[in-house]
């Protein structure tokens, strides 16, 4: 359903008020977005990891995680991000935007890693066959593997229009200084790091820096790869996640990534339609203010001793 003229008004006074919309107009607003600051290129403010998309050519699977793409885009999913070191993920994942016809409506990361320049330009070459498409929106580095490298590669490829967005990717906090020293180094749009209630490292030093830099950030593990979800386990959530109109807790985890100042885009791993359609609505709605978000890490922390 299409927001009217007087339902945008009546949102917007929603959000400035503070007091938010109602459940049935909440779930037909379209989707926070986020500004990348290099390219000036608005997208959701939700991504999707393909990591566990890795099935054989008949395995029910298929099916299920074809059903989880459609879900995704029809919600107004945009950034999936995936690798050639997730199993054959983007051999699925291209098969299921052919078979869609959606190649060209979604934001599409992957990544190299490699040490070696010819083969870091085989892998890439090898990604764009699978997962098809004139261009990326985004390379990444893999795990800072072979960086310097693979960035020459990438950053001739931008200018020739074959990548929008290049950067780097890791999950470990051990990599933060060489991180950095990255950061300073290189021109990147992008960087890709861990960061959750569960893991607040990254706002030491990598998100300022990411900030002032003016770099975009994913941030993986948003669930700690499941972790906040035992952590939690069947509490019912707090009164104030209808603060932040939260329904579920991957919401509440999602959000909180949201809210830090560095404007993080959350990319939660699902191969579940329903888990996709619960994750998007995380970029509806109102986020977490500083004072809300230092609630919440108390309510956590305890949770995750
Ligand atoms: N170094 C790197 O570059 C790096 C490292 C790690 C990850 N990544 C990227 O980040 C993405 C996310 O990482 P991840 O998948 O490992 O961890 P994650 O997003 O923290 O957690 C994924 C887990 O949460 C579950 N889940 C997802 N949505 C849910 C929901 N709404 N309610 C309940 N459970 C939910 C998933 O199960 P279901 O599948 O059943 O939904 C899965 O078990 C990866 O897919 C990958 O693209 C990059």
């Amino acid at each position: 359903m299409k927001f009217t003229r007087r339902e945008a008004i009546k949102a917007t006074a929603a959000l400035v008020s503070g007091l938010g919309l109602s459940k049935p107009l909440l779930a037909q607003a379209p989707l926070n977005r986020v500004t990348i600051p290099s390219s000036g290129q608005q997208i959701p403010r939700i991504g999707m990891g393909c990591r566990n998309y890795r099935a054989e050519a008949n395995s029910p699977d298929l099916a299920v995680f074809r059903d989880t793409f459609a879900a995704y885009h029809r919600l107004g999913g945009k950034l999936v991000d995936t690798s050639p070191n997730y199993g054959n993920s983007e051999t699925v994942i291209g098969n299921i935007m052919r078979e869609l016809k959606i190649r060209d409506a979604l934001w599409v990361a992957s990544k190299v890693d490699r040490e070696d320049r010819e083969d870091g330009i085989a892998r890439m070459e090898r990604s764009f066959k699978l997962l098809g498409g004139e261009y990326f929106e985004l390379m990444q580095v893999h795990n800072l593997i072979g960086t310097d490298t693979q960035l020459e590669t990438m950053k001739s490829w931008k200018e020739q229009g074959r990548f929008r967005h290049i950067g780097v990717t890791t999950s470990s906090d051990r990599q933060y200084d060489q991180l950095a020293a990255l950061m300073e180094k290189h021109t990147l749009d992008f960087v890709q790091i861990d960061y959750s209630m569960g893991n607040r490292s990254a706002a030491e030093r990598i998100l300022p820096m990411a900030q002032d830099k003016g770099i975009a950030v994913l941030t993986n593990l948003p669930f700690g790869r499941g972790r906040l979800f035992n952590a939690v386990g069947e509490r019912p959530l707090p009164d104030w996640a209808t603060d932040i109109d939260a329904t579920s807790w991957a919401q509440v985890f999602l959000k909180y990534v949201m809210s830090h100042p560095a404007n993080p885009i959350p990319i939660p791993g699902t191969t579940k339609a329903h888990h996709a359609e619960d994750n998007v609505a995380a970029a509806r709605g109102r986020l977490p203010d500083a004072n809300l978000r230092a609630e919440m890490e108390r309510f956590i922390d305890p949770l995750l001793l």
